[in-house]
């Protein structure tokens, strides 16, 4: 299956997906990195790794609707399958939804329906929660909303630093989003 690997970010997650893919652990084609931050350290683990990097940004386009159909035409050119969101942090409404329905799948790194937005780890730590996790799920129209695919839960250790947490969280997905392709690749989902 083409999957392309959407991020914004560090890109830890698309770094252990794309090592899934290079080990045989995940049978997926990755077809591109997609970017929106020109900056962003994900773009270098991807030519790094020999991947085409698509830097799409949003100020380059007069609405976001003309961002969306400029990714879609990219995606639909490389025959790309399945969207898979790895830190991604824009909201996905118009043409990418319409193209891709059932199609996108997103991390996020809390137990959804709790803590849903851009820093899921940070808010679940402020709360004082004893248990958060992580949370695979097909996107739909809302913010972290869509049907679930999958949960790892995780017990936090009270004397634990934010940073702490965030290694704990961030092994997990890095463990659990491969696997989870996986299983959508097979038709599990
Ligand atoms: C990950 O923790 C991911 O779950 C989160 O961004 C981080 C990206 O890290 N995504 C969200 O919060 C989406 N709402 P990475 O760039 O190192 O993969």
């Amino acid at each position: 299956m083409k999957i392309a690997l959407f991020a914004s970010g560090n890109g830890t997650n698309v770094e252990s997906i794309i090592r899934s893919v290079e080990t045989g652990q995940l049978t997926a084609e990755i077809s591109g990195i997609y970017c929106d931050v020109a900056t962003a350290k994900v773009i270098g683990r991807g030519k790094k790794h020999g991947y085409p990097v698509y830097v799409f940004l949003p100020s380059d386009y007069q609405s976001r609707r003309a961002f969306e159909e400029a990714i879609v035409d990219q995606l639909q050119q490389d025959q790309v399958e399945l969207v898979v969101l790895a830190g991604y942090m824009r909201i996905i409404r118009y043409a990418l939804l319409d193209h891709y329905t059932n199609k996108i799948v997103n991390i996020h790194p809390a137990l959804l329906p709790q803590f849903p937005g851009k820093q899921g780890i940070k808010d679940a730590y402020v709360a004082g929660v004893t248990e958060t996790g992580v949370t695979v799920h097909w996107v739909d129209r809302g913010v972290d909303t869509g049907p679930i695919i999958a949960q790892e839960p995780l017990k936090v250790d009270p004397n634990w630093e934010l940073a702490e947490l965030e290694a704990e969280i961030h092994a997990i997905e890095h463990r659990l989003y491969p696997a989870v392709l996986q299983s959508i690749i097979e038709g599990s989902h």
